[in-house]
């Protein structure tokens, strides 16, 4: 079976580390992994193009794609245009037209970054946290929402925040399998001591834990998690949660990392139909330089064997490829310690392909 992969790099440093991605794809594909890519723009990228930042084009390629390969959407030249024809407005609508319902954001701290971290190297030494976020409801996407003038005719901004009991079941399912995979202990992150959502979503969780027995559950609200993460973060295994505390947990867990430049995500749908994009955004202010470190989205496209195509073995050969270049020195300039390697962009691509 062909490997269907859309391609969209995006703005900023999206197309120079889409492209690194792509050379390790290929060596699969020289060596007879059958894919096919097929290329279409994204955010301010497609506004350029076609004046909406998820045209129907791209629509048609992504939904008849196995799996999409995203860099990075978002620029300043955007952020004066109206907020439906923003590069964001791109990454939201992508998500919602395919369903994307779980986000997987890997926090993990390779022993060679140690010191890249602004925290002490004994707390964060062999950090493994897997964040689970539910990615197409909550104040996100709830209606009504808006700005408006109120009754007494003050103007006021407003949104819904709302979760479906269908929608906490399956990011719930996702969570626990996950967990089940893992350390078998699920953290539920949620404000059930102030949002009747957030209450309806633990009740819900509390309900699934009894189909997985074995998975430890423990429930945190949302400021505590964003202390105990700093605090002590080696506590947590898997955590899951909703949409808006998962965007701001996974940002505050990325940089226990050292570097947002080498987390990798996974946004899957029921059928495992997957946008495999890196944590990190778009960085203008580097792009075109060739300083990008690509390795968040090379870590992506292991992710993509493993979750789209059901490949270990391939995400496996990647993450070892990656590990083995950080081993021997190489970095970019954003994890670059004195006495290491300093690489550019594509020199990283090319390390890791030779690892490979
Ligand atoms: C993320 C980003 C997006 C989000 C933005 C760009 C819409 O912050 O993927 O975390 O809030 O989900
Ligand atoms: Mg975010």
């Amino acid at each position: 079976m062909t490997m269907k992969i859309a391609v969209l790099p995006g703005d900023g440093i999206g197309p120079e580390i889409v492209k690194q991605a792509l050379r390790v794809l290929d060596v699969l594909k020289n060596e007879g992994m059958e894919m096919e890519f097929t290329e279409a723009p994204l955010g301010g990228q497609a506004y350029d193009e076609y004046g909406h930042p998820y045209p129907e084009f791209t629509q048609k390629v992504c939904r008849a794609a196995d799996a999409v390969l995203l860099g990075a959407v978002g620029g300043p030249q955007y952020d004066n245009l109206d907020r439906p024809l923003r590069p964001e407005r791109g990454l939201l609508a992508i998500r919602k037209d395919l369903g994307l319902f779980a986000n997987l954001r890997p926090a993990m701290l390779y022993p060679e970054l140690a010191n890249a971290s602004t925290l002490k190297p004994e707390v964060v030494a062999g950090l493994d946290i897997m964040i689970v976020r539910e990615l197409t409801g909550d104040v996100y996407f709830g209606q009504p929402r808006g700005m408006r003038t109120n009754d007494e005719g003050e103007r006021e901004g407003f949104n819904t925040m709302v979760y479906k009991e269908s929608e906490v079941r399956r990011i719930a399912h996702v969570a626990f399998g996950i967990a089940m995979k893992r350390g078998k202990k699920l953290c539920s992150v949620d404000k059930a001591n102030v949002l009747e959502t957030t209450e309806f979503w633990k009740e819900i969780v509390i309900d699934v834990a009894k189909e997985y027995p074995e998975v430890e559950l423990s429930h945190m609200y949302v400021d505590n998690a964003a202390m105990q993460l700093i605090r002590n973060p080696k506590q947590f295994d898997v955590m899951v949660t909703g949409n808006i505390f998962g965007d701001i947990l996974s940002d505050e867990a990325s940089m226990l990392t050292g570097s947002i430049g080498m987390l990798a995500s996974a946004s899957l749908n029921a059928s495992k139909q997957g946008l495999y994009e890196p944590s990190h955004g778009s960085a203008p202010d580097i792009a075109g330089q060739n300083l990008a470190n690509p390795i968040a989205t090379i870590l992506s496209v292991a992710m993509m064997l493993r979750y789209s195509f059901d490949n270990e073995a391939a995400a496996v050969r990647i993450e070892a490829a990656v590990k083995k270049v950080l081993a021997a020195g190489y970095r970019t300039g954003d994890i670059y310690e004195e006495g290491m390697k300093k690489v550019s962009c594509s020199e990283m691509g090319d390390q890791i392909v030779a690892a490979m």
